[in-house]
Formats: C-alpha cells, structure tokens, sequence
C-alpha cells in the first residue's frame, strides 16, 4: 500500500461570509504528483495556504505522515518537510543565488558565512537535482525561469519532502515550462511528493498521477491521469465542453495605432529595432513571440511608460511619441497590462477604486471634483456581474481575490472603457478555461464595434483564434507578418525562435 504523506480531512475556511473551502478532504501518497484544477475561486489557492501554514482552517483536520498537525505559520509546515513555490518569488535582488538559497540557514564558519563551503553545498544540491545554476550569480540578472529554480533550491535546501506549486508556469516561457515539468518529474521519481495548481490542462496530462477538480469550494471529481483527458477535465472545472470558435472575416478600417521605426537601445543593446507595425479599426492584430524578445517594452513604449529611443507612435493619426499614460488614455487608449500588480491595479485599493482608475474625471463619476460614490459602486457592480468576477462586495480590497478573479476585474476595466484601441497583454493568464472563452468573445466583440485590438500574448493558440493579422517578434525586430489562416502553428514557432522564413510569402495589404 501506497503511504499518504499528508491528510486533509473536512477543511472549511470561511472569509467573511464566504466559504472558500467547503468540506474539502484530500491527500497526497508519497512519491505522487497531485494536480489540483478548477475555475478562478474554487478554493485552490486557499487549500493549499492551508497546508503551508499561510491560512488557519476554519475547521477540519490535517495529517503528515500520520501524524495530526496544527501549523500556525510557514516555518511550522516547512520543520514537516513541506515546502510552497510561491509565484511572486520572494528572492533578494542584489544577493548571489547561492546567498538566497541558504537565506535563514547558513553555513558558518565562527560568526561569519563560510562563502566557500556555501558554494560547494549549494552546487551539490544543484548538480543532485539536474536544477542547473551558477551559485555566484546576482539574481537581479537572473530570467524568470532562473528564479524560479533557486526557490525550488531553497526549499530542497530546507529538506522538504512536498512540495507545492501554485501556478508555477504561467510566468515562464515555453521552453522554461519543458524544463519546469521535467523537474517535477524528477523530483516525484527521487521521492518527492508534489501538488501542482495549473489551469493548463495539458501540463495536467503531462505530468499528473492523480488529479482532483475543485469547483465553489469542493473537491467535486478525483481521477487517476490514465482514466480521464483533457476534454473530461475541461467539462468537470466549468460544465460544458468548451466551443469551437468560428470568426467572421475583419472589416478594417482606417489606422488608428502605427509605429514607424520603433527602437529601444538599453546597455549597449537593441531591445526593439526598427519596428513598423499597424492596427486597423475592426482588427485584432497579434504579437507572436517568444518571452523576452522585446513584447513588455514594445507594450511600455506604446502606452507612454517607456520612452523609445527612436521612431515614432501615431494614435488616431496624432503623434503619441513621448505623451504621459494620461495623454494615451485621454487620446483613445485602453491598456490591459501583461503585469497585473506591477501596473495593472492597486492590490491595496478597493474594487470600486480599482475600477475607477482612468475614469475619475468622467462625468458619469464625478461631479464638480466631487465623486459620485453610488454611481461608482453601481458600475462596478454592473461590471462584476458581466464578468463573473468572483467578489463579496465593491468595498473588498482586490488583493483578496482569487488570482483568476483580479486578473478579470482589470481585463473587464479595460474592456469597458469604450476607447477605439486596445492594447491587451496576456489578457487571459491565470484565467480558467471557462472565463478564457468568454474574455476572447468580449475581444472579439470590441472588434466588431470597430475598436483596434492589439493583443501580446504568449499563449500561441490564443493567437491563432483571435487575431486577423499576426506580427512575429524576435529579438525586438518584427520577423513575420501574417494574414488569418495564412500561417500554421508550426512556422509560427519556427520563426519566434529565430529560424528563416524560406517558403512562406510575406504579406502586406
Ligand atoms: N484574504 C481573503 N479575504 C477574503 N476572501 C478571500 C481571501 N483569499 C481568498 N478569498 C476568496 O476565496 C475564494 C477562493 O480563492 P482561491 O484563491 O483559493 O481561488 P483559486 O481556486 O486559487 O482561484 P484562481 O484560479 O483564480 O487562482 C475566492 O472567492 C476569493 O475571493
Ligand atoms: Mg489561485
């Protein structure tokens, strides 16, 4: 018989009046991974902050190793051997990876820290784990994916035996999430134990032994990996099957967002070079790339947060170049930001305040300098209802929403401003699949009403259904362009990873 490493049993957590967990009894067998999946607030996030320690259950029991525990904080469940990969890392910029690793549990050497030993310690750990990184590096000049690794150190260093991945690829790149999987595989097959939250059903197939599907609080299904698919599990977290998407032909119009020779030198580097791109009214116009080839700063240049060295931003015919965010809004644009915390929202902000950003001046909102506060909660909640925005009331704070439901209050913000053009940034990360379909639908409606649409997404498929015309982008130069159906998955990936474009005709209207 299979060992359960840890128990659940008939946890409840209340916040307020909401019931976040109801009833949920789950566990983990030695050696296993564990996917948890379900739509945004189904109480994912909150089981798991359970059993590291971050949340006190309402009510219910937990069991490690057969043993009944009470963890009070973090560093009770972590002196258990359970350890959690939190998705905003909490790593210190200007310390050496090798410094953040042993963070808290140092190796000493008198009253100081024996550099050298903490080196050699940490790249045994590395080498055991197959989780290459050079111990010496600032992690200030580590990607992503780097990052993410020297948590996942941190945590071995700290011998935990489960370890608990909320989300972990939603950050990174295709590439980065083909080694992330890998090293779940591997640290299942050395022993460990693993829970891994994902909305990416094939990450599910890919790595999962066993799966439970979350939905308002309950486990409502458990399956093993070899009896269930995608198409199950899909219809288990929302209860339909999701729907083909037919998409009419696009009836563009004039430009309304052109950039002529757009160029970003940093350090001695071309971020972005000579970049010529348009998007018409009544079009969805697709960025395709790789992360980190230039999409965040072409994003930032085109909504006024970052200047560009050279070239030039046309909105609505009216040069934008070095204009305030202010201007762009005021000018025609709205802007979902791929960051949702960094520029998105203010997480300390209520929803209400959250949904007026960018519109406190309109006279619907604001009368003589004075805020109009029932129209203002009217509004939001018009705009929380649409959306299916999980929420207790316009008052509640956005960082107490699930990671899911923050993400679609901003997107629905910035939807509902009724501007010509949109700029959308990975509209749909950390979205469940049901709430996917219905945010591609509002996109695809903006652009029946004429809005231009520019979406930057690193989801391919994302791009292939929505867009009419598909830039390519590599190392910041535009390395394709193409019109709907004109292009295959395949080519596309080719070229976002810098390979030549020999067969296919480049196209221009
Ligand atoms: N600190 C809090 N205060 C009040 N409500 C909260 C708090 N944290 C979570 N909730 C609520 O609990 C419910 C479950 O949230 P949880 O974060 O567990 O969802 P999730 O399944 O992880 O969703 P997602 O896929 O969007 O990340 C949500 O309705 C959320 O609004
Ligand atoms: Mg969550």
């Amino acid at each position: 018989m299979t060992e359960k490493i840890f128990e659940m049993q008939h946890i409840d957590k209340l916040y307020g009046t909401l019931l976040a967990n109801n009833d949920v009894s789950i566990h983990l067998n030695q050696g296993e991974i564990l996917c948890l999946v379900g739509e945004n607030g189904a109480g994912k996030s909150t089981i798991m902050k359970i059993l590291y320690g971050l949340e006190q259950p309402t009510d219910g029991e937990i069991y490690v190793k057969g043993e009944k525990v009470r963890f009070h904080t973090p560093s009770d469940a972590m002196a258990k051997g359970i350890g959690m990969v939190q998705q905003h890392f909490m790593l210190f910029e200007n310390m050496t990876v090798a410094e953040n690793i042993v963070f808290k549990n140092e190796i000493r050497k008198g009253l100081f820290m024996d550099r050298k030993r903490t080196v050699e310690t940490v790249k045994e750990l590395s080498e055991k784990y197959g989780l290459k990184i050079d111990p010496e590096a600032k992690i200030e000049d580590c990607p992503v994916g780097l990052r993410q690794r020297v948590e996942i150190l941190k945590i071995l260093y700290q011998s935990a035996e489960i370890i608990i991945f909320d989300e972990p690829s939603a950050v990174l790149t295709p590439l980065e999430v083909d080694s992330l999987l890998e090293t779940i595989k591997s640290l299942a097959a050395s022993g460990k134990s693993i829970v891994l939250i994902t909305h990416k059903l094939q990450e599910v197939m890919a790595v999962a032994d066993r799966i439970y599907v979350m939905r308002a609080g309950k486990v409502v299904a458990e399956r093993l990996r070899g009896e269930t698919n995608t198409d199950e599990l899909a219809f288990l977290m929302v209860g339909h099957h999701p729907a083909l998407r037919d998409v009419a032909a696009p009836q563009p119009g004039e430009v309304l967002l052109e950039t002529k020779k757009l160029s970003l030198h940093r350090e001695h580097r071309d971020i972005l070079k000579d970049v010529d791109l348009h998007v018409n009214a009544g079009e969805v116009v697709g960025i395709a790339g790789v992360s980190g080839n230039g999409q965040t700063e072409l994003e930032l240049c085109l909504t006024g947060l970052e200047r560009p060295t050279e070239g030039q931003v046309f909105l609505l015919g009216k040069e934008v170049t070095n204009a305030s965010v202010k201007t762009h809004r005021d000018s025609g644009m709205a802007y979902i930001s791929e960051d949702r915390y960094l520029w998105g929202s203010a997480a300390e902000g209520a929803l209400s305040e959250n949904v007026l950003m960018a519109k406190e001046n309109r006279a619907e909102f604001n009368r003589y300098g004075f805020l109009k506060h029932d129209a203002i909660k009217e509004y939001t909640e018009k705009l929380i209802k649409r959306f299916d925005v999980k929420a207790n009331d316009t008052d509640q704070k956005i960082r107490e929403l699930s990671g899911g439901n923050a993400q679609k209050l901003i997107t629905a913000r910035e939807i509902m401003m009724d501007t010509p053009v949109l700029i959308c940034c990975e509209p749909t990360r950390g979205i469940d699949i049901g709430a996917m379909e219905f945010i591609h639908d509002q996109i695809l409606e903006k652009r029946e009403k004429g809005c231009g649409v520019l979406l930057v997404s690193s989801e391919l498929s994302e791009i292939m259904t929505l867009s009419d015309r598909i830039y390519v982008l590599f190392e910041g130069k535009i390395a394709g362009e193409f019109k709907r159906g004109a292009v295959d998955e395949k080519t596309l990936g080719i070229l976002m990873l810098g390979g030549r474009r020999d067969e296919t005709e480049k196209i221009r209207q």
